[in-house]
């Protein structure tokens, strides 16, 4: 018996993937020294911890897997997310530049200290987001002492607008879609001084998403430094690609021509890296990009992601709703002895294309999934809306913890 339904599945494979080392493209989004900056940086925050990462012995048995690796970001930084790495390492960067531009030459110890308070304080951030990457940047600039404003689309729970605005940011509501909440950001940036700091890259801004990607790298490292032996596959949920593009370089840099294979997963509303990779070329995806699984609901890829993900990741899924809350469910009750625990909408969405894919007729030899394979996933998010969590669960987050 399958413990995920393969209904809606859909798979494409990547035509331009190569095998080799990572190379010079790759390189020039993601580097080694941009790593080597990112985790002294980060790692010297207050708060700075390992995140766990899961051993799922009796899931990987009920699948018929070797092993299913977990890193689970729920407590990162009390965020909640994975993405606290990212957007708030942005801000810390642009906010050091931008200081450095008016004559200030300032350390993080400076910024966090208040010691330039006034002339922060003149600095005003801004992004969109669907919540957790919004939260990254508001958190970074109140920890860094600069202004906020987070934009949010139509469909952005009160619970993720509500947790942006603890951190004192001012939150904006726009009546349209993710990419729309974009470029009112953008439009409102321009007009008003302020500095965007995307987690998306498009011509003309990758400096910033570059650095949000960079970010990213350290919670990969983490995982490839604590796993005992290398994955044979990587299942990595898309929104923009940058989070999928971030551990793909770092695994790249880990495991140099023995990358593992790496399967990109997205909703199917929002599936703009597949339709990319069907196409050849960028493709953007119309339409309100309705799911679950909030953090995903992306129509546009990032610029930056695809130099990496073009030629290192082998396969790109879709997968229903359904799907991330059938996982989200086993994961709550805990299966053959593994201890039960809270995962997000979606964190969960690379286990479960890997775990349909074990249901679809074919599609295990396809990908190259069996008893000898030991897959890591990302579990990118803890419930970080409990409400929905609730709702799509049937238990609370603490309930299911207790
Ligand atoms: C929990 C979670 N996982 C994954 C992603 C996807 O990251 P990216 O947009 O970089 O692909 C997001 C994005 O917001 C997210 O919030």
């Amino acid at each position: 018996m399958s413990l995920v339904s393969a209904d809606k599945l859909r798979h494409q494979p990547n035509p331009h993937v190569r095998s080799g080392a990572i190379g010079p493209r790759q390189r020039a989004v993601l580097s080694p020294e941009g790593f080597v900056a990112a985790q002294a940086e980060i790692s010297a925050w207050p708060g700075y911890a390992e995140t766990p990462l899961y051993d799922l012995a009796g899931l990987a048995k009920a699948a018929g897997l070797g092993k299913v690796w977990y890193k689970h970001e729920a407590a990162r930084f009390g965020l909640g997310s994975f993405k606290a790495l990212g957007g708030a390492y942005a801000v810390c960067r642009l906010l050091k530049a931008e200081l450095k531009r008016r004559g200030i030459d300032a350390s993080t110890a400076d910024l966090t200290s208040g010691k330039y308070a006034e002339a922060v304080r003149a600095i005003t951030v801004t992004s969109a987001t669907d919540g957790n990457h919004g939260r990254s940047v508001a958190w970074g600039a109140k920890l860094f002492g600069a202004e906020c404003v987070i934009y949010i689309h139509k469909t952005v729970s009160v619970g993720r607008a509500d947790a942006i605005a603890a951190y004192g940011a001012k939150v904006v509501r726009v009546d349209g879609n993710y990419d729309e909440a974009v470029r009112q950001a953008d439009a409102d940036a321009a007009r008003n001084g302020w500095f965007v700091v995307s987690d998306t890259s498009y011509p003309g801004y990758m400096e910033v998403p570059r650095d949000v990607m960079q970010g990213y790298t350290v919670m990969a490292a983490e995982a490839y430094a604590a796993l005992p032996e290398p994955p044979t596959h990587i299942f990595l949920q898309g929104g923009v690609g940058g989070m999928a593009a971030a551990c793909t370089a770092q695994a790249w840099e880990t495991y140099g021509a023995a990358l593992p294979r790496i399967v990109v997963v997205e909703p199917e509303n929002a599936a703009c890296l597949f339709e990319t990779a069907k196409a050849g070329h960028p493709v953007a995806v119309g339409g309100d990009l309705d799911t679950v699984m909030a953090g995903l609901a992306c129509g546009e890829i990032s610029l930056l992601a695809w130099e990496i993900l073009d030629e290192a990741a082998s396969d790109f899924l879709i997968v229903p709703d359904s799907a991330a809350v059938a996982v989200m469910t086993l994961l709550a009750d805990g299966i053959g002895g593994d201890a039960p625990f809270a995962a997000g909408e979606s964190a969960v969405a690379g286990l479960a294309g890997c775990l349909a894919s074990l249901a679809a007729p074919g599609m295990a030899e396809t990908l190259g999934l069996g008893p000898e394979s030991r897959v890591l996933v990302f579990g990118t998010e803890g419930a970080t809306d409990p409400e929905t969590y609730t709702q799509l669960v049937g238990r609370t987050p603490a309930e299911v913890e207790a």
